[in-house]
């Protein structure tokens, strides 16, 4: 709104749902931060005062005829939709109060930051109009842009609200679609959290990586999901198993896998070795740790968060890994640990689930190179047999398979719209509208953006219960 060089307002992350971030209940402005907030909106406004002719588009600021001006597009701006009358002249009212006891300047950054700080900045709404369960064209207009870019809407999405007819379907597809073109950042922030990458510089810390390749393996991931989804419109399918991936020399190198040249490039993988997402060194270090394998870091993490059975929770008070010793001793193998867990309760009735996931992964070191022994000298065993799902010789074949798998097919669905709406999709309705989305996501052969217009073109997007009315 204000052009560059604007301080930024630092705003403390809210809790997180199931790796999530963004949830409605959970993005709220109260005792506790909202000094956060006051501090930044203080900042910005007396920014804005100091940069005047940049900020507030008047070449007549110190004027009363600028408030005016400045009044006729910033509220608009921030609110993102139209503003009322009786809003600016509240506003006005607010600069004259100010000034009539303080400086133009400080009036003027009063008025900043009653706008910034104004719920209709703050919040974005699905109040609906109070009189039906449909939210507003403007309150549309929102839902899709953020839902989409991550951003405020666009000048062209804003002008739908006035002339088109955002509560038809076909009108909602035919943004949602435009609007993928910049939808880089809700994928990249999707995946990462869905599939909790957060530990990534954590664990590449822990398990001694260069700084550099951690900053690589971060560039790749990204690189990644923008070119596979937004640039080739790709599917689940492709982000799961791509037989490719954009690196840099260095981390090519690192890989051991050919580079063609300098720069970030797109490097063609061996399928025996690496495809997709789960190969990438963002996903395997983030679940790594010091030490010999990671069968049950990356099982679990899958198993939980990939397949949604969130509630395993090891048992509180008991000592896992004395029990293991116990049962198998210090010099066992990899495979030998994994059998002995599996087949003791109460261990095996999660482990037996989550680590023959776990073991595929083996074959990366837990700074995500290529191994085939361990540093001690022994094979490594990734074969693997998971139920449900077949046998896997490598990672690349259980990624093609989890993607053919309706559990996680829907697990995936159901993670997304939680992210994408801000809210956990509970009751019988919404149910339903999970079901559609995946059932298109089935049809298109796992398109992600079919899924996203299905999910958009829905009744249930533009209506909330009547209870959300003011
Ligand atoms: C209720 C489910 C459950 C049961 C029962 C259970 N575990 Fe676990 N265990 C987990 C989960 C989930 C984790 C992963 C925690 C994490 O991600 O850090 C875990 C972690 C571990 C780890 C740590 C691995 C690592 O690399 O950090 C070991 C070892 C382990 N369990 C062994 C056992 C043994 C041995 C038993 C039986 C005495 C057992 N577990 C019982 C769910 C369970």
């Amino acid at each position: 709104m204000f052009g560059s060089g604007v301080p930024l307002a630092s705003i403390p992350e809210s809790a997180a749902e199931d790796g999530l971030t963004n949830i409605a209940a959970n993005a709220i402005v109260d005792l506790g931060n909202a000094s956060f907030f006051a501090d930044g909106a203080r900042s910005i406004a007396t920014w804005v005062t100091a940069n005047a002719a940049q900020a507030t588009r008047c070449t007549n600021y110190g004027q009363s005829a600028c408030v005016d001006s400045f009044l006729a597009w910033f509220p608009a701006s921030a609110f993102r939709r139209a503003v009322d009358a009786t809003e600016i002249s509240a506003l006005r009212k607010l600069f004259d109060d100010l000034h009539g006891s303080y400086p133009y300047d400080y009036a003027f950054a009063g008025v900043v930051r009653a706008v910034l700080l104004s719920p209709e900045f703050l919040y974005r709404s699905e109040l609906t109009n109070g009189s039906s369960k449909l939210m507003t064209p403007a309150e549309i207009a929102n839902l899709l842009a953020f839902a989409i870019t991550d951003q405020s809407p666009d000048a062209t999405l804003l002008a739908a609200v006035q002339t088109a007819d955002l509560t038809n379907p076909d009108v909602r597809e035919q943004q949602a679609r435009r609007l993928l073109k910049s939808s880089e950042q809700v994928w990249q922030r999707f995946f990462w959290e869905w599939l909790q990458m957060a530990t990534l510089y954590s664990q590449g810390n822990e398990v001694g990586l260069d700084p550099a390749l951690v900053k690589q393996m971060e560039a790749e991931y990204r690189t990644f999901v923008q070119e596979v989804v937004v640039t080739q419109h790709g599917t689940l399918r492709d982000v799961m198993a791509a037989s490719y991936s954009y690196m840099q020399p260095e981390l090519a190198k690192f890989y051991g896998v050919t580079h063609p040249g300098t720069g970030m490039s797109r490097v063609e993988l061996d399928p025996a070795q690496r495809g997709g997402l789960l190969t990438q060194g963002a996903w395997l270090v983030s679940h790594g740790k010091r030490g010999r394998d990671n069968v049950v870091r990356r099982g679990m993490s899958l198993y939980k968060q990939a397949m949604c059975h969130n509630a395993l929770t090891p048992p509180a008070g008991l000592d896992v890994q004395a029990v293991q010793m116990k049962l198998v001793g210090p010099n066992a193998t990899v495979r030998e640990t994994l059998n002995a867990r599996d087949q003791t309760q109460p261990c095996g009735s999660c482990h037996h689930l989550a680590d023959p996931i776990g073991i595929v992964f083996e074959n990366f070191t837990s700074d995500a190179r290529w191994q085939t022994t361990y540093a001690d000298g022994r094979a490594v065993d990734s074969k693997s047999d998971v139920m449900d799902l077949g046998s896997f010789d490598n990672a690349h074949m259980l990624a093609t398979a989890l993607v053919d798998d309706p559990m996680f097919q829907r697990c995936f669905v159901q993670r997304f719209m939680h992210f994408m709406l801000g809210i956990d999709l509970g009751a019988a309705e919404q149910v339903a509208w999970t079901q559609q989305v995946h059932e298109r996501l089935q049809a298109t052969g796992t398109s992600l953006e079919e899924m996203l217009v299905s999910i958009v073109r829905h009744p249930a997007f533009i209506e909330r219960p009547a209870g959300n009315s003011p």
